[in-house]
């Protein structure tokens, strides 16, 4: 199928050459060739982060930061070697503000946890209406636990944060706030540095939530001038189960740690435990090695590509699919703001969007159906759930034809 030619192409985007290296993509579902459109779930993995952990298990493997010996020396720093990837990856001002963790889950509830005996009863932490369950559950039970209230800065029907009523929910009672960057169930991208401005202009500490914006957005910590910044590597082409916390210095230096046990300390008697320096204090027990090294070859492969140049090729693919899906008569998207990153949720007026899901895998196309973690958005919508193509680096827009002839077809077979 040909693709519309009012929709550019991104010049000297070699999406072929990047295919390539994803070993993942080149395989048959159901007997056809796999659409892999779920990428807001989680992204395939180029070869470079899978050879970065098998170098790892089968040269490096050691334990970090204790042993003299020579694999404990090399895992330590290629540990170490992607604190620094990470830290110039963000623009932090040092690696010490970069601490490991699961992935934006942990790093969430991380910040809460350190948050917790500093908010009493009449404390107000903010959040907005499109928030992901990881930056809504995690406050509440901080909430729950001090007595401070939750308040949520509502949307529009675009899917948009209405800025003057964040503003207008921002008082003397308000002791944190937490925002996503960009949302996982709409697509739509905040001014969160309109929003920082707003909440520093009365000293209020905030938390970016980035694991959506991470692989579609550069991201400048400094030049945002947010506290936290939290994001997963799994959907930035790592493996799942690391992820980073960035925290300014002096934020840092106020938190408490997290969890008790090994590396986290310096001394320990039975009497008193002095914690060890930042960003150690935070980060106990053995971490995530083999995921730690395989997020810095991540990096260093969507850095190589730029995330300007992969961003543009997906807002193209996003273009095209929102121009191909009008010819869809029953198909409505849900989130349409004017700032919207690659995702595109929508419904099929009379078929159910998990029946959408499974329609769409028996003809090799992988989509997300359901609440995207996201059921207050799903409420506000009216919807119990939708159907989500998410776009990465390595898609294209034959893929999208892919995407509306497998959407055409099932509403086809259900008649
Ligand atoms: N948060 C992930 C998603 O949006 C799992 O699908």
């Amino acid at each position: 199928m040909a693709i519309n030619t009012s929709v550019e192409k991104v010049q000297d985007y070699d999406v072929e050459a990047i295919r390539r290296d994803f070993p993942a993509l080149d395989q048959q579902i159901h007997g056809e060739q796999l659409v892999y459109l779920d990428n807001a779930a989680t992204s395939q993995k180029p070869k470079s982060v899978i050879d970065s952990i098998v170098q790892y298990y089968e040269n490096d493997n050691a334990n970090i930061h204790r042993g003299v010996h020579t694999l404990s020396e090399r895992a330590t720093l290629s540990y170490e070697n992607a604190r620094k990837t990470v830290q110039k990856f963000l623009n932090a001002q040092t690696e010490k503000e970069i601490i490991f963790t699961r992935g934006a889950t942990e790093a969430i509830n991380l910040v809460a946890h350190a948050f917790l005996e500093k908010l009493s009863a009449g404390d107000e932490v903010l959040i907005t209406a499109m928030e992901h369950h990881s930056n809504i559950v995690p406050w509440q039970m901080l909430c729950e636990k001090t007595g401070a209230t939750l308040k949520v800065a509502p949307i529009n029907d675009k899917g948009e944060l209405i800025l003057e009523e964040f503003e207008a929910l921002i008082s003397r009672s308000t002791k944190f706030s937490a925002i996503s960057h960009m949302s996982n169930a709409l697509g739509t991208i905040n001014p969160i540095r309109q929003m920082i401005d707003l909440l520093h202009q009365h000293d209020i500490p905030v938390l970016v939530d980035g694991a959506q914006a991470i692989p579609h957005i550069a991201v400048d910590v400094q030049a945002l001038d947010c506290d936290f910044y939290v994001f997963s590597g799994h959907k930035l082409y790592a493996p799942t189960g690391i992820g980073a916390l960035y925290g300014k210095m002096e934020r840092l230096e106020q938190a408490s740690p997290y969890q008790g046990g090994g590396d986290m300390i310096s001394v320990v008697t039975f009497d008193k435990t002095v914690y060890n320096k930042i960003p150690y204090k935070f980060e106990a027990g053995t971490p995530n090695i083999a995921g730690t090294i395989g997020l810095g070859a991540a990096i260093d492969y969507v850095s190589s590509i730029g995330v300007d140049a992969i961003a543009a090729h997906e807002n193209s693919l996003l273009d095209y699919a929102v121009e191909q899906s009008k010819r869809i008569g029953k198909l409505r998207i849900i989130g349409t703001a004017d700032n919207k990153g690659a995702i595109m949720s929508f419904v099929l007026d009379g078929i159910h969007p998990h029946d959408v899901g499974t329609m769409m895998d028996r003809q090799g196309i992988a989509v997300r159906a359901g609440h995207h973690c996201a059921m207050p958005v799903m409420d506000f919508f009216g919807v119990p759930a939708t159907a989500r193509a998410s776009f990465a680096m390595y898609n294209t827009h034959e893929e999208v034809d892919a995407l509306m002839a497998g959407i055409e077809n099932l509403i086809e077979m259900v008649g």
